[in-house]
């Protein structure tokens, strides 16, 4: 159906020739009443007569239209909006599109030429504008029309004074356009090209002639209709051709780092990465602007956060090689301290993913349950918690750009299963630092202890973007390895889905990146929307082997490793792949409805028992106590150093079976890292037990008091 204006009252200003004129036609000509205003003055603002209008409302009566001819200028508003009020008792459109030109080298520009261009273009738009705005207010309806230039958007050479009025009319139209909107009122702006008096000294005729006003007078036309919803626009538009712009920002750069000023140094060093319009935004409200502001306060606030995955702008790789190995390997951050009950305990354990619905869940949720335990991998959570009191940054020799970071891989280890509360001290030590060309990779180890006494182990690998050929080396005898899985199907496969919620969850156990609930901050990082924390589904992967292959049972949890691969987005259901190897079951975790892999090289190892307990030894020849003493050289070779600190002592076991000495082992924990031997010691014990072989593996299984076992 066609477009009509039947009822509609519109004033155009600067009607007498060019583009208005044919606005004025258009509009009348579609049944709409019309104000023909115009001043009637030269291109540059001189003279006045009524001739121009004149001549419009004639050519728009003849065609039997209806119109008025306006002769006041533009800075008498109120006039032009009474003189429709006069004739036709409303006014439902204004098109601002009188003007004039002033143009002069930018020296040149004379008060008068500075002064006349604002008051005819950006205070005459003003003044006619504010006098409609509650007659279009009270009747919720109007539709306003801004005439920008090109000038005004790009700059042109002799045109100061009228680019800035142009640009000016975008700014007020854009405000309009704000504060119209819940009273129907639409702004819009347009930048025609078009042959007019004014342009044809500096265009050829001919072009002149070619760009007709007709082919800008559709749009102006479809933007003051009442179907027209669109509000706050900004068109090019000339020859038959029309298009939109907008904003664009480039995903920028932080420049800045916590507890350290800003200084121009840095701006210049990072420059081309201010400037890249690589994946640049297009940001549409000063709200939107200033989210991304008030993240990167965020960002810089969490600014030691290796939480999970990447942080905003990681995809660049501007190598700042501030690193500086020899001072920063060894180097302890300062410790912390981790305060804790069974609330935390319980959120982590909602975090990544429990629930009533599974009965073998509550021991891990309700506090009263008879066998309330913490989940193992929660052990992460108070060694993560000592970088985001601020040490990594202040490292000696890691000048790095902490926005760069990202979490590349976890180990977690318990030495005895976790506390439901209490308070854990974290100390964080640089165990390597690794030069991988594109990046650095950073192995942080932390001990996490309870009264003085070790709980337990992480190690971090955090890889910064950006930061390698520091001239490293590549690979570290510290770093716990990934291991790939074995080569068949899985022997299990655990499928769980996330909630949408399961970050904002997750985030309660500490991790507080913006990255994981802002979405303006997960789009500067460049993802769709917020991400899980990689911490989440490793923990989630971990209570899949531990449900599956230990009962749910924490004390048979010994370690993990996982290396972080793709995020995942909450939501999206997690698939634990399980490959059982003795006590190491391999995971993949992958993401369901995608396939893909999001942890990758991990693994479990659990606490030996029903297979390779004593118990089921082999009876006849071998002594069970040989496989406890395989297990107590496992332990002393992970933890020797601790323990020798600890015991500072070398007992001897003398093995009995059928009344005759059967074995000798001897546990060293006095002399470097600790030892077992088998055989005659060739030192000093500084205790010797004598115990049959049953009765030792009765005791190690608690089915014997040891001090009874003594007395015998
Ligand atoms: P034009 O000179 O043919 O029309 C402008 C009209 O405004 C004239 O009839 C003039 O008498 C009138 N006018 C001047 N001062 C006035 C005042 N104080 N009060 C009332 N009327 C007044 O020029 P054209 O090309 O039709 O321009 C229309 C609008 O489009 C202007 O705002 C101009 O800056 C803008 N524009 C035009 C371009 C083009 O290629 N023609 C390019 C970019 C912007």
């Amino acid at each position: 159906m066609s477009l009509s204006f039947e009822g509609r009252v519109v004033l155009v200003t600067g009607a007498g020739g060019g583009l208005g004129r044919e606005y004025a036609l258009d509009f009348a000509k579609r049944g709409a009443s019309v104000v023909v205003n115009d001043l009637g003055a030269d291109t540059k603002g001189g003279g006045k007569s009524s001739a121009a209008a004149d001549k419009v409302v004639e050519e728009i009566k003849a065609k039997g239209g209806k119109a008025v001819a306006n002769y006041d200028s533009v800075e008498d508003g109120e006039k032009l909006i009474q003189a429709a009020l006069d004739s036709f008792g409303r006014i439902d459109i204004v098109v601002n599109n009188a003007g004039i030109l002033r143009d002069r080298s930018f020296p040149r520009t004379s008060d008068l030429d500075w002064d006349l261009i604002q008051r005819i273009h950006l205070r005459g738009s003003f003044l006619v504008t504010r006098a409609a705005w509650n007659h279009m207010k009270n009747q919720k309806f109007g539709r306003i029309i801004m005439t920008a230039s090109a000038a005004g958007i790009y700059g042109n050479f002799g045109q100061a004074n009228y680019s800035a009025a142009k640009l000016g009319m975008l700014g007020l139209a854009n405000t309009l356009a704000i504060e119209g909107r819940k009273y129907n009122i639409h702004c819009n702006t347009i930048a025609p090209v078009a042959g007019s008096r004014l342009t044809e000294t500096v265009m050829p005729p001919d072009l002149v002639a070619s760009l007709k006003p007709e082919y800008v007078s559709p749009l102006v036309l479809w933007l003051c209709h009442d179907q027209c919803q669109e509000n706050g626009g900004l068109f090019e538009v000339g020859a038959g051709w029309i298009g939109k712009l907008r904003w664009e920002r480039s995903r920028g750069r932080i420049v800045r780092q916590k507890n350290q000023p800003m200084n121009p140094e840095a701006v210049r060093d990072q420059w081309d990465k201010i400037c890249d319009f690589t994946d640049a935004t297009k940001p549409a409200s000063t709200g939107e602007s200033l989210q991304s502001m008030v993240s990167v306060l965020l960002q810089l606030e969490s600014q030691e956060t290796v939480g999970a995955n990447p942080t905003a702008a990681s995809a660049s790789a501007v190598s700042t090689s501030g690193i500086n190995p020899a001072q920063a390997i060894g180097q302890k951050l300062p410790p912390s301290t981790f305060n804790f009950n069974h609330i935390q305990c319980i959120l982590y354990a909602l975090g990544v993913g429990m629930s009533t619905k599974d009965p073998d869940h509550l021991r891990f949720l309700y506090e009263g349950h008879p066998d309330f335990s913490c989940l193992p991998t929660f052990g992460v959570i108070p060694s993560q918690a000592a970088m985001m009191d601020g040490g990594l940054s202040s490292v000696p020799g890691l000048n790095i750009d902490f926005t760069q970071v990202l979490h590349g891989e976890q180990y977690l280890e318990l030495y005895k299963p976790l506390p439901t509360s209490g308070e854990l001290t974290s100390q964080a030590t640089i165990a390597d630092v690794l030069d991988k060309g594109s990046g650095a990779v950073i192995i942080l180890d932390v001990n996490t202890y309870s009264r003085g006494e070790l709980v337990c182990f992480n190690q971090f690998s955090v890889f910064v973007v950006g930061a390698g050929g520091f001239g490293g080396k590549r690979t570290s005898e510290k770093a716990k390895a990934v291991l790939p899985p074995p080569q068949r199907a899985p022997d299990a496969v655990v499928i769980d889905s996330t909630t949408r919620d399961q970050a904002a969850l997750y985030r309660l156990s500490g991790d507080w990146n913006p990255l994981h609930i802002d979405p303006s901050f997960a789009a500067m990082g460049g993802f769709q929307a917020p991400i899980l924390h990689g911490l989440c589904s490793f923990g989630f992967a971990a209570r899949h082997v531990l449900k599956q292959f230990a009962a749910n049972d924490p004390s048979r949890f010994k370690s993990i490793k996982v290396r972080f691969v793709k995020p995942v987005l909450p939501g999206q259901s997690l698939q634990t792949e399980m490959w059982k190897e003795g006590n190491r079951i391999h995971i993949q975790s992958k993401v369901k409805e995608t396939d893909a892999v999001v942890l990758s090289g991990a693994y479990i190892d659990l606490h030996a028992t029903s297979e390779a307990s004593p118990e089921n030894l082999p009876q006849g020849g071998g002594l069970q106590s040989e496989l406890v003493f395989e297990e107590i050289r496992r332990r002393i070779k992970d933890l020797g150093s601790e323990l020798v600190k600890k015991v500072n002592a070398v007992f001897s076991w003398e093995i009995t079976k059928d009344g005759k000495n059967a074995a000798q082992w001897t546990i060293d924990l006095k002399n470097g890292g600790g030892a077992l031997h088998k055989g005659p010691y060739p030192g000093k014990a500084d205790l010797t037990f004598t115990v049959s072989d049953e009765n030792f593996v009765q005791m190690v299984q608690g089915k014997l008091n040891p001090q009874k076992v003594m007395i015998k």
